[in-house]
């Protein structure tokens, strides 16, 4: 028996990166997996790898930023494993400037992907929330239910250069604490986990070198070397996470052992605060 035997789990941005690691530490724990991405390639990528060690997994392939995509995701875990128990909005991005330099586009962008998209995921999955809720305390049964937010160090203490992504990975904290007060009734405990420096494509490409296509937009990635090696040698543990190391921090909100813990934000950054 694992942690997460028959747990239904959905993870935004599970193609690749931390969401990935994410799909497979919850999926070895027993939990079915609903991947999305916007990139359709990684995620059966992903689906094939967590069908290949005999883990239940669909992909819900799109932009989390479409209008109707929380409905399809929540939607797809119902269809599939008849059921929703956790949900990790983690899907995102940067796209960096100093506030004289962000534009409109910029700005709506961040606030979009970081903060719009899980308030639909969020809001797509209450009304199933609340039924399963009742059914299962109508035979005295408590049940919990997880969502883990995924924000960042910037939008905890903030980050010069962030002014969009701070401002959005700070609004999900708020979001956060809202839910954990509207859903403790039906005994879900919401929380965010906000990381430092983890090394994916988004941070391990030398600043100038690395780009994600965002439906058609080159979006600059990446952080310049010399910078990376005076922010890891910051970092009281040393270096940056993995990805594996991250995906730790958001299953210990999935699990049994945080039943009664709510409107948390826990930060993983290897002890660099800011
Ligand atoms: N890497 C870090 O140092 C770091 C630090 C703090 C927070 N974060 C956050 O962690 C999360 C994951 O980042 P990562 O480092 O694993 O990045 P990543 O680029 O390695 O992986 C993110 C995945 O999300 C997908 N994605 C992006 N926008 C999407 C959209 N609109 N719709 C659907 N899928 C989308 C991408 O295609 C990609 O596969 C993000 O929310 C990011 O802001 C990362």
């Amino acid at each position: 028996m694992t942690k997460l035997d028959g747990k239904v789990a959905l993870i935004t941005g599970s193609g690749r990166g931390i969401g990935r690691e994410i799909a497979l530490k919850l999926g070895s724990e027993g939990a079915r997996v609903v991947v999305n991405d916007l990139d359709e390639a990684v995620a059966n990528d992903t689906v094939g790898d967590l069908r290949e060690i005999g883990i239940d997994a669909v992909a819900c392939v799109g932009n989390v930023t479409d209008p109707d995509f929380g409905e399809r995701f929540v939607t797809t875990a119902v269809d599939t494993f008849s059921g929703l128990d956790i949900i990790v909005n983690n899907a995102g991005y940067t796209w960096d400037n100093v506030i004289q330099k962000t534009t409109d586009e910029q700005w709506y962008a961040m606030i979009d992907v970081h903060m719009t998209a899980p308030f639909r995921v969020l809001r797509a999955a209450a009304d199933f929330i609340r039924t399963y809720h009742k059914a299962e305390a109508a035979e005295g049964q408590e049940v919990f239910r997880k969502v883990v937010n995924i924000s960042s160090l910037a939008g905890v203490g903030g980050n010069a250069g962030q002014v969009g992504y701070g401002a959005a990975k700070a609004g999900i904290n708020g979001m956060t604490r809202v839910l954990a007060k509207e859903w403790g009734r039906f005994k879900v405990n919401v929380n965010s986990v906000a990381f430092g420096l983890i090394r994916t494509r988004l941070t391990e490409a030398a600043a100038g070198t690395g780009s994600i296509n965002i439906e058609g937009a080159e979006i600059k990635v990446g952080v310049n070397p010399d910078v990376m090696q005076s922010l890891e040698k910051g970092i009281p543990l040393g270096r940056g996470g993995t990805p594996a190391e991250a995906a730790a921090a958001v299953y210990l909100f999935c699990i049994p052992e945080s039943d009664y813990i709510s409107g948390q934000t826990l930060v993983c950054s290897g002890g660099y605060m800011f």
